[in-house]
C-alpha cells in the first residue's frame, strides 16, 4: 500500500477505538437560573463541604450571590467573611480516611473533559455492583462516597428529586468557576448597542461627507 495513505488510516483506526472507548456522559441541559444555583449553593455548603474545600469562593461572594447573611454565618461558622470556603474535615484526616484528599471544587466545572456534563454525570453514575459494592460508571475507582444516594435510590421520583438536586449542585459548580460571566454577558449587551449607535452615526457622517463631495463634482 502506498505509504500516504498508511498514516492516516492509521490515525482514523485509532480515534474510531478511541471513541469507542469513551465513556458516554449524560447530557441533560444544566440549569444556569439564580433560584438553581442558590439551592446548590445550599448543596455544596452543607454537603460537599464536610470534604471539599473551594479556595477561589469567599463566603463573601455567597452574600453577592444574594444568599442571606444569616445563613452565610451558619456555614462559615468561624470563618471570617473573607475567607475561601473551607472543608470541615481536615485535608489530612481526609486522606487518611479516604486515601486521598478530596480535591478542591472552585474549577471542577471545567476541569475535567465534558465540562458541568462530567460533573453531572460523575454524581449521578454510582451504582451497585455483581457483588452488591457500589460502583461509578464515570470513574470506576473514585474513592468518593455516593453522597447524593442515587445507587441506592430505587423508584423514579427518588430518582429524579436526586436528579434535580445533581442539576443545581452542578449549576453552583459553574458558577463558582466563573463568577463574573453574568456581569461579562450584561456589559455585553450593552457594547453591541453602543456599537450599533456608532455604526448608525458613522454611516450618516459619511453620506453627508459624500454628499458635499459629489456637489463640489458637479461644479
Ligand atoms: C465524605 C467525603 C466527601 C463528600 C461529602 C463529597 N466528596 Fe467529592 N470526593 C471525595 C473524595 C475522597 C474524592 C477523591 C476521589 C478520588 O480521587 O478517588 C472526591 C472527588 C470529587 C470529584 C472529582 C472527581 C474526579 O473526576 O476526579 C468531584 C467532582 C466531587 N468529588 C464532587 C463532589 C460534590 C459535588 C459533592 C457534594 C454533593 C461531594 N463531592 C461530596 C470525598 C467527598
Amino acid at each position: 500500500m502506498n505509504k500516504r495513505f498508511l498514516l492516516p488510516l492509521l490515525l482514523s483506526l485509532f480515534s474510531s477505538f478511541a471513541l469507542a472507548n469513551e465513556i458516554e456522559l449524560e447530557h441533560d441541559p444544566i440549569p444556569t437560573d439564580r433560584a438553581s444555583v442558590l439551592r446548590g449553593a445550599e448543596q455544596v455548603a452543607t454537603v460537599c463541604s464536610s470534604c471539599h474545600g473551594l479556595k477561589y469562593v469567599q463566603y463573601r461572594s455567597l452574600l453577592d450571590l444574594g444568599i442571606a447573611k444569616e445563613t452565610v454565618d451558619v456555614w462559615r461558622g468561624d470563618k471570617p467573611l473573607n475567607s475561601a470556603m473551607k472543608p470541615q474535615m481536615a485535608p489530612d484526616d481526609a486522606a487518611a480516611a479516604f486515601g486521598v484528599t478530596p480535591p478542591d471544587l472552585s474549577l471542577m466545572a471545567v476541569a475535567r473533559e465534558g465540562g458541568v456534563h462530567y460533573l453531572y454525570s460523575y454524581l449521578m453514575g454510582y451504582g451497585v455492583g455483581a457483588n452488591g459494592e457500589t460502583t461509578n460508571r464515570i470513574f470506576t475507582v473514585t474513592k468518593m462516597p455516593d453522597v447524593l444516594g442515587i445507587s441506592a435510590a430505587s423508584d423514579a421520583k427518588q430518582r429524579e428529586e436526586i436528579s434535580a438536586k445533581a442539576k443545581d449542585i452542578t449549576a453552583f459548580l459553574n458558577w463558582a468557576a466563573d463568577p463574573r460571566a453574568g456581569d461579562r454577558r450584561s456589559l455585553g449587551i450593552y457594547v453591541i448597542i453602543y456599537l450599533l449607535i456608532m455604526t448608525i452615526l458613522l454611516f450618516l457622517w459619511k453620506k453627508q461627507i459624500w454628499r458635499k463631495i459629489d456637489a463640489m463634482e458637479k461644479l
